[in-house]
């Protein structure tokens, strides 16, 4: 069984996904999460949440990885539904339709971008009117990179991730994603990092972001910010997935400007002059057989937004 976006009163959120240009990772603190400097962007591939009242809660999984994600309760879009009928006590239950094209359990945010959708949605389908900061909250409490999909664009993150500040950039960026068909455990990634930190004597300060980060983003040019993508932990995906650094290494072989671990990986986002180039790499690395699934995208673009019902039809 399932429901239409286009079922009356349905109301559907697009939602990208998000790449970390630069992950800094600091001291564990005593809540188990680690001090995050960080720099989103959001990038062009998007999961469609759809949501409409039902009888009892459900989720119905559409969309190329339909097959990956969970539909019980454990679902991400259906905690954050939850969550905000029991705060704002809706006595209704809804089904969650998933048209699912961000990859799973690749660090490229899937499961936080259906969260950031089921609120918003939420909120529109309920009329709560809840402002930015109550929509930011309510994400924070559902995992550390909810708040970034609700605004998109390019953002700098601290704490463990959640508290967001506006990063100035220029330009559009053209990117090539290789995905893997096994996930990474996000904890596990992390413990990881730390196990080799601690075997290698290395202690760490405050994250902060580079100075030729940010820079490279003022000016939009992409082969600077190929040159300062970086990500503390991939080190610890290295390691739990060696062939994964055989890949990036033929993705900046193959003419990248720049490759690295997205988030906890292991998805390995490589950055390109063009569109052309990114069509061109692409097939690179699908001849050389390092990788399947390749997807290719721009960023920035914006956070999780209503499609206007007109739209749904399409
Ligand atoms: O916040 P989120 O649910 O995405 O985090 C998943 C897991 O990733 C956490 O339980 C933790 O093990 C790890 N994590 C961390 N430090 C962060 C973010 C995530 O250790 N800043």
């Amino acid at each position: 069984m399932t429901v239409a976006p286009t079922l009356p009163g349905a109301v559907t959120v697009r939602v990208p996904a998000k790449v970390n240009l630069e992950l800094r990772v600091g001291p564990r603190r005593p809540d188990g999460f680690h001090a995050l400097a960080t720099v989103y962007q959001a990038v062009s591939l998007h999961d469609d949440v759809s949501i409409a009242r039902w009888d009892d809660w459900q989720v119905v999984a559409a969309g190329t990885y339909a097959d990956r994600i969970p539909t019980d309760g454990d679902n991400l879009a259906v905690r954050a539904a939850r969550l905000v009928a029991e705060r704002w006590d809706v006595d209704e239950r809804l089904s969650i339709r998933i048209d699912k094209d961000i990859p799973v359990a690749g660090g490229m945010a899937g499961g936080s971008a259906d969260a950031a959708a089921a609120l918003v949605a939420c909120d529109q389908l309920w009329g709560l009117g809840l402002d930015r900061d109550e929509l930011a909250e309510l994400a924070a409490s559902l995992g550390s990179d909810v708040p970034f999909l609700l605004t998109g664009g390019n953002a700098m993150g601290s704490g463990r991730g959640e508290q967001l500040a506006p990063v100035l950039a220029r330009g559009t960026f053209h990117w090539v994603f290789a995905v893997s068909d096994t996930g990474l455990s996000t904890p596990e990634v992390y413990a990881e990092c730390d196990r080799l930190r601690e075997r290698d004597g290395v202690r760490v300060g405050e994250p902060q972001i580079s100075a030729e980060l940010m820079a490279a983003l003022r000016s939009g040019d992409p082969a600077a910010l190929g040159a300062a993508l970086h990500n503390d932990l991939e080190p610890a995906a290295f390691s739990l997935r060696p062939q994964l650094r055989e890949l990036r290494d033929a993705g900046v072989e193959f003419g990248a400007l720049g490759g690295v671990v997205s988030g906890s990986g292991p998805t390995v986002a490589f950055l390109t002059e063009s569109h052309e180039a990114a069509l061109d790499l692409s097939v690179s690395l699908a001849a050389s057989a390092l990788c399947r699934d390749l997807r290719r995208a721009r960023g920035p673009v914006h956070g999780a937004q209503v499609v206007p019902v007109a739209r749904t039809a399409d």
